[in-house]
């Protein structure tokens, strides 16, 4: 058995982004997930940040095979899971779930919460009804519900007890992965916190290992033990999450977290800030060097524009996609050995 329940090696997703008038084919496409590469060993969470529509949900979505993927290769517990179709992707769908964004939207308005929780089960061929709600109420005392709730409406409920739901029905069928996009964005922030809990005592009581996508740094830094930077469809950076933020060796890394709120008006008033230049260009633009050169405050003469950096280890389990990376750290290295430490700790947890 492998120590790695996910292996996704060079992951591309497109999509078509016009059409001929006459006959509706693809005249163009965008690529969302360019050539990504990331490994997730058992029991373990990984963190995929980065700004919007650098490819984050497409990527999510990809492997669980939920998108078409269009290159490269998703391995799920040792087996080959990218060309998957019929029953041998419907028995996956089991092992895998998704907690939604949205937990209003994701809930069907017009069933009843016991339908909601026992459809997974019956889609995989369960229909013993009794120890389908069995299972239901088990899943709904998992994230701090009563299994009494069964009978009711998703609008007698509040966002983070509509979460709580969406979190039940991704543990129903009890699955070895949970990919959980932007699990709290759309929750009050005093509600966050005790959503992210949730999501740690499940991982510790299922053993689950997860993909958390997000562009909140400070929930990955609680839920994750790597976190992966995308920027345009790849990997800028990835390190363990304590080192992403103690040592970010990419300069949109950097940025990133210079832009993270830390509340101490003290420490918010001195530390440094790093505007980023513009937006993200679009997926459709082709770059010829690095990806992220048009916004680097770092970018060199030739080289950034010529040449695309790849993904190299700079130090244990520390990947970073910039030519300049050593340089970046040396530089981080002198300019906080005078600052106090307030100045130079990550950010605050949620
Ligand atoms: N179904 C689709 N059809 C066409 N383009 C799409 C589709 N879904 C996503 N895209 C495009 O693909 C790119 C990546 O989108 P994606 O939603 O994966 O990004 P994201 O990182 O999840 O963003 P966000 O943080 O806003 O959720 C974006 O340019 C987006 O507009
Ligand atoms: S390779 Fe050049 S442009 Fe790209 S992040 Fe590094 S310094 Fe910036
Ligand atoms: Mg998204």
């Amino acid at each position: 058995m492998s120590d790695n329940l996910l292996e996704v090696t060079d992951l591309t997703v497109r999509y078509v982004s016009s059409r001929s008038l006459v006959l509706n084919r693809p005249t163009s496409h965008i690529t969302a997930v360019d050539k990504l590469s990331l490994t997730v060993p058992r029991g373990t969470s990984y963190g995929l940040v980065g700004e919007s529509g650098s490819g984050k949900s497409s990527a999510g979505r990809a492997l669980l095979r939920l998108e078409e993927i269009a290159g490269g290769q998703v391995v799920f517990d040792g087996q080959d899971i990218t060309n998957l179709s019929g029953e041998p992707l419907r028995q996956l769908r089991r092992r895998m779930q998704m907690v939604f964004q949205d937990p209003i939207g994701s809930l069907n308005p017009r069933q009843r919460i016991s339908t909601i929780l026992t459809k997974p089960l019956r889609v995989q061929g369960s229909h013993d009804r009794r120890e389908n709600l069995r299972r239901a109420g088990e899943a709904l005392e998992l994230v701090g519900l009563s299994k009494s709730v069964l009978d009711r409406w998703p609008h007698e409920f509040s966002g983070g007890q509509r979460q709580r739901i969406g979190i039940a029905r991704a543990v129903v069928l009890n699955p070895e992965l949970l990919v959980a996009d932007e699990p709290v964005s759309a929750l009050d922030v005093s509600v966050q916190a005790q959503i992210i809990n949730l999501l740690l005592d499940i991982k510790a009581e299922l053993n689950l290992t997860s993909l958390v996508i997000a562009h909140n740094l400070a929930v990955v830094r609680q839920l994750c033990e790597t976190v992966g930077v995308m920027y345009l469809g790849s990997l800028a950076e990835e390190a363990p999450a304590s080192q992403i933020f103690s040592t970010p060796a990419h300069p949109y890394t950097r940025a990133l977290l210079s832009a993270a709120p830390i509340p101490d008006p003290h420490v918010e008033d001195q530390r440094e800030r790093i505007v980023l230049e513009g937006d993200p260009p679009s997926p459709a633009q082709r770059h010829k060097g690095c990806k992220f050169v048009g916004r680097c405050a770092l970018r060199q003469p030739t080289r950034c524009a010529d040449e695309p950096p790849v993904l190299r280890e700079i130090g244990p389990g520390h990947r970073v996609a910039c030519h300049f990376a050593e340089l970046l750290l040396d530089e981080q290295a002198a300019a906080t050995a005078h600052l106090p430490s307030a100045l130079v700790t990550p950010p605050p947890a949620v």
